[in-house]
This record gives C-alpha cells, structure tokens and sequence, in this order.
C-alpha cells in the first residue's frame, strides 16, 4: 500500500481526505500541529474507516523535525498539504504570521521531499487566487489577480514555489487543487468543520445561527449586481472535493500527469447566492432563520464559479452532491456536535 502523507489531516478538508485515501486502500500518515482541530478527529476517521491512521503530531515550523519526520518516513509516495492558516480576516492583521506558517512552512516540506528518489505532491490552494475574474465561470487560465488578502497571497506564492521546484526536481511531480468554497460534512457525522472561535465563513454561521448558538446571520450586502443583491459563491460540498484528492494523486502516481506541474480548479460550476443558501438550509432543516441585512463586507468579491472542464475531462472527476446535501450533513453535524458539549 502506498504511503500518502497528509498535512493538516485533522482539519476540515484534510480529515475528510484521510477518510476517502484509507477507503481507496492507501497507508495514511497524518501530520498536525492541532492548532485548529483537535486528537477526538482520529476517532471520527477510524469510526468510519475502521482503520486508524498514524498520526504524528508535528510543527511544520520546526525546520528540524521536518527533516526528522520525512528521514524516517522516506518510503512516502505522496503528500497532501494542507496544513495552512485560513482565516482571511486575521491574515490581515498578522501578515507575517501568516507567511512563516503558510509559506516557510512550505519551503521546509518541500525541501526534504527533493531529497527522496519520487514524491507525488498535491497541494491546497484555493480560488482566491483569481480574485474578482473577469469572466465567469472561472478557468484555469483566468488572469492571477492582486491578493485581497496576505492569505490568499501565500496560495499565490505557494503555486509559484512547487513550479518552480518541480522544474529543477524531476523527481518532483505536483498538482495545485485551487478549492471554491468547501462546505458540508460526511454523510456518517463521524466528522465535519469543527467550529473553533467566530466563524468567519457563511455555513458554519448559518448553523450556529440555526441551532440558536448566534443571534442572527448577519448577510453582508444586497446591493451587488447580482440576481438577488447577494453576492454569488460555487459551494462544494467536502466529500466531492475530498475525493477528487484521490483522484489527483493517482493521477501522479500512475504517471499519467501531463507536465510536472498542474492546476485544477475544483468547483460545482453553479453559482449561489448567500440568500439561495439560506433558503436550502430552511429547506432542509425545516427551520427559519434568522437573518438581517447589514453593510459589505471588506475585500469580498461579487461573484465567483467555477469552469469544471478541466477537472472532468482530465481528471474525470465532478461533483455529484447538491447545496442541500451540503447543507443537510452540515446541519446534523451541527447539532451532534452541540448535543454532545
Ligand atoms: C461567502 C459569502 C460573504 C459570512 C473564503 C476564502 C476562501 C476560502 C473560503 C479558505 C460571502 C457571505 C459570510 C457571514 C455573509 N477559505 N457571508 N455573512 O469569503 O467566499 O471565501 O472562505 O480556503 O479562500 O476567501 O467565503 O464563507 O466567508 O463568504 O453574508 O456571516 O457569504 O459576504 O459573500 P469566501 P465566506
């Protein structure tokens, strides 16, 4: 069985990913430095999978336990890095933090993988890099834009970075999976977005607002140019984007790569609005929710989709859940989670 290494693999996306590597027959092992999950999500994975991956707890940050962690592990196939801040928000306020975890980070992993005879590396990065495009649905050549945010400059960095390396690094072979808006849970409710802090993302919101956690959705803005005011969104539920984790690497893994370096946008390819949201989540918890109309929120972007030919035709992969089954897991996940607190 193959050794796939995945940082961040107790996170959001990455622990949905274990799940969907373990069910394909891969050897997982997960780094995390737990800063924004928690141990009780191995239990959630091994739940599902009955298969408990190697878990090693690990500070990315920490230059010499990164070689430490990859002399001895230097049978890995693949790596799958996650492992990143997120908060657009506090990326603002602490640029440097975020450089040195999101980038630094980065350079460290990708140093020792140089040294080992052939890695397949998929790497987190997101939509955000094409800021407000020019023409929707959003493809792959769509024009990289200037950051709205120190965060979404380090994704920008970071593909620059593995380019750049997989070009020097024959051995080296990489996959950029540029996310849309990963929302939901597994269908199991074994595991979901842990809720740390406020959240800063629309879903979470939505249901702390639902299960009466928050007073009120707070929806920032209705006067965009958009069929309802809202702005639009492409929301992805988890387990799609999870799966299309595998198919990437086996696509490295099978050699079937068509150059050293790939970018894939990963989308439904239909836009939503942050009011069509609202109304699937009334939809499938038969709740009303409560919600008010206040100012724009800085730095957000009218409308963005995604062009998915790339991903189907090269990966043959697309998308095969609705928003409302999105919405349905995240629900049920969130009120198992505060019926267990
Ligand atoms: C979605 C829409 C808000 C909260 C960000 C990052 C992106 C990725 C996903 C990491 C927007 C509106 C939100 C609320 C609201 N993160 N909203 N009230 O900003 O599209 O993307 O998170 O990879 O990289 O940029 O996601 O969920 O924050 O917002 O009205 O309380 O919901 O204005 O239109 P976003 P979001």
């Amino acid at each position: 069985m193959d050794k796939i290494v995945v940082t961040g693999g107790l996170g959001f996306i990455g622990s949905h990913t274990v799940v969907e590597l373990q069910n394909s027959g891969y050897h997982v092992v997960i780094i995390d430095d737990l800063s924004n999950s928690t141990e009780k999500v191995l239990e959630g994975i091994t739940s599902i999978t009955g298969k408990t991956p190697i878990f090693e707890k690990l500070d990315l940050k920490n230059k010499t336990a990164v070689k430490a962690f990859f002399v001895k592990h230097n049978d890995v196939k693949g790596v799958i890095h996650f492992a990143a801040s997120k908060a657009v928000g506090e990326s603002i306020i602490e640029p440097l933090l975020y450089y040195e975890n999101n980038v630094s980070t980065l350079v460290y992993v990708l140093s020792e993988l140089r040294k080992l005879p052939a890695v397949s590396f998929i790497f987190s990065s997101s939509c955000t890099v094409y800021g407000q495009a020019d023409a929707l649905p959003i493809t792959e050549h769509a024009p990289i834009k200037i950051p709205e945010s120190p965060y979404g400059n380090t994704k920008q960095i970071g593909e620059e970075i593995i380019r750049d390396t997989c070009k020097v690094v024959p051995a080296l072979k990489a996959i950029a999976l540029r996310y849309f808006n990963p929302v939901g849970a597994h269908k199991s409710i074994e595991i979901g977005e842990l809720p740390i802090g406020v959240p800063q993302n629309l879903v979470p919101f939505i249901t702390q607002t639902g299960i009466g956690l928050r007073k009120e959705l707070s929806v920032f803005g209705d006067d965009y140019p958009t069929h309802d005011g809202t702005c639009i969104r492409d929301y992805i539920h988890v387990v799609d984007l999870a799966k299309a984790h595998v198919i990437a690497m086996a696509r490295l893994l099978q050699g079937k790569n068509k150059s050293n370096f790939e970018i894939f946008n990963l989308g439904t390819g239909k836009g939503t609005s942050v009011l069509e949201v609202v109304k699937s989540f009334e939809r499938v918890s038969g709740k009303e929710l409560n919600y008010k109309i206040v100012g724009r929120r800085e730095g957000d972007i009218v409308s963005a989709y995604a062009d998915t030919n790339k991903a189907n035709n090269e990966l043959g992969w697309k998308t095969t859940l609705s928003l409302d089954d999105a919405m349905f897991s995240a629900w049920k996940w969130e009120q198992k989670i505060r019926a267990t607190e």
